[in-house]
Formats: C-alpha cells, structure tokens, sequence
C-alpha cells in the first residue's frame, strides 16, 4: 500500500554519496525532505539537483535535511555532481542514495510501472521530527519540481504543527492565515491576543501567530 500522510517514514539502511546511513538516525531530531529522480545524467534531474544545492541553506534555516534517491550508483552520483557543478553552478552538497537493487524505491513506492517499469518517479517526502510523513507529491519524469514550493509546505507544517491555524491559498510565510474551524470563537478570542476577522463563520482571518 501506498505511503499515506501520517505513516511512520520507513527506516532503511543505504549507501550514499555521504557513506553508509541508517536513514532514522540521519534524520536526527529535525525536518527531512526525501527526493527520487529518475535517473543521473538526464536534463531535468541535473536543474533539479543543482536547484536543491543552492536552496540547502534555506532548508537549514527550517532545520530541515535533504537526501535525494535514484536508482543509480554512488560511482554516478559522484560522476553525474561534477556536470550538475558545471552546468547549474551548484554542487550537490546533501547526499544522494545509491538504490541500484530498488529496495527503498519499493519500500517507499517511488516506482510507478504504467508511468516506468524500472525508474523512480519524481517522488517527494516531507517527514516531521516524529518520524512521520507529513507530506506526499508524485511528478512524472517530463516535469521538475518548484523546490520553493517544498520550502512554503514546510513553512506552513512547521507552523500548524505549533499553532491552531492553516494555512489558506498561495500563503507565504509572514502573510495572514486562517483559525481552524475546530476552536470555538471564545477559544479563538483567548488563543490569538491580535483578534481575527470573521468573513463567514467557517473562515476565520487572523495575522499569523508567531510574527
Ligand atoms: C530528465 O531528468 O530530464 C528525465 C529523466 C527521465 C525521463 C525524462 C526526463
């Protein structure tokens, strides 16, 4: 069965660019943002990739790790980082998990045959400090991912996972969110000292918290 929002992230045993991983340990105690691409050596994982290296900082700030997967060998993912430094001017600079045999492809369903029978498509996990899966996106292969995209998810999860608010369309962080229907308007009016406003009563605006 398919990896469902709130599952505990598989643990698994890998070698990458970085050494050998226990994949739990190396998540630590913080955020990590697990990512297939289909294979090394191909157009749109090289901008992928060179993307991820120049957004690692702004993971940082969100206390959030970064590991990418394909089916390839470290020997390639060490190749393959030399043209992605040359061409996108980003060294890959989180490791990459060699998974020639598919064993955590298959653990986590980054196989889709009728899209590839033997390629990883380009899967994204966002797994919180309790080891759970957060967040799920599948793009195919034709289409690379929006990696700010990611950043504002984990934005919005880091901040609903401490305050009763979601967070509405194209949020970004700093801008007004939404109190979730769950609290009660005498409980909102305690819970968020700056007041909100009542457009309906199931929508409910309220700056955000922690700003
Ligand atoms: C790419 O990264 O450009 C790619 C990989 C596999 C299939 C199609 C495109």
């Amino acid at each position: 069965m398919a990896i469902q929002l709130g599952d505990t992230a598989p643990d698994f045993e890998a070698q990458t660019t970085e050494g050998n991983i226990r994949f739990h340990e190396w998540l630590g105690d913080g955020w990590g943002v697990l990512f297939s691409h289909p294979k090394d050596f191909t157009p749109v994982c090289t901008t992928e990739l060179g993307e991820v290296a120049r957004l690692k900082p702004e993971f940082a700030k969100r206390n959030t790790k970064v590991i990418a997967l394909s089916v390839d060998s470290v020997d390639d993912h060490r190749k393959w980082s030399g043209d992605i430094e040359e061409t996108q001017g980003h060294r890959p600079n989180y490791p990459l998990i060699a998974d020639p045999d598919r064993r955590v492809a298959q653990l986590y369903g980054m196989i889709h045959p009728k899209a590839d029978n033997t390629l990883t498509v380009r899967s994204v996990f966002v797994i919180g400090p309790d080891k759970k899966v957060k967040l799920t996106i599948t793009y195919p292969a034709s289409t690379g991912r929006n990696f700010e995209e990611i950043l504002r998810v984990i934005d919005s999860l880091q901040l609903t996972a401490q305050h009763s608010v979601a967070t509405p369309v194209n949020w970004r962080d700093g801008e007004d969110v939404i109190v979730v229907p769950s609290l009660s308007d005498e409980q909102a009016r305690a819970k968020f000292p700056k007041g909100f406003k009542a457009v309906k009563p199931y929508l409910r605006i309220t700056p955000q918290p922690n700003k």
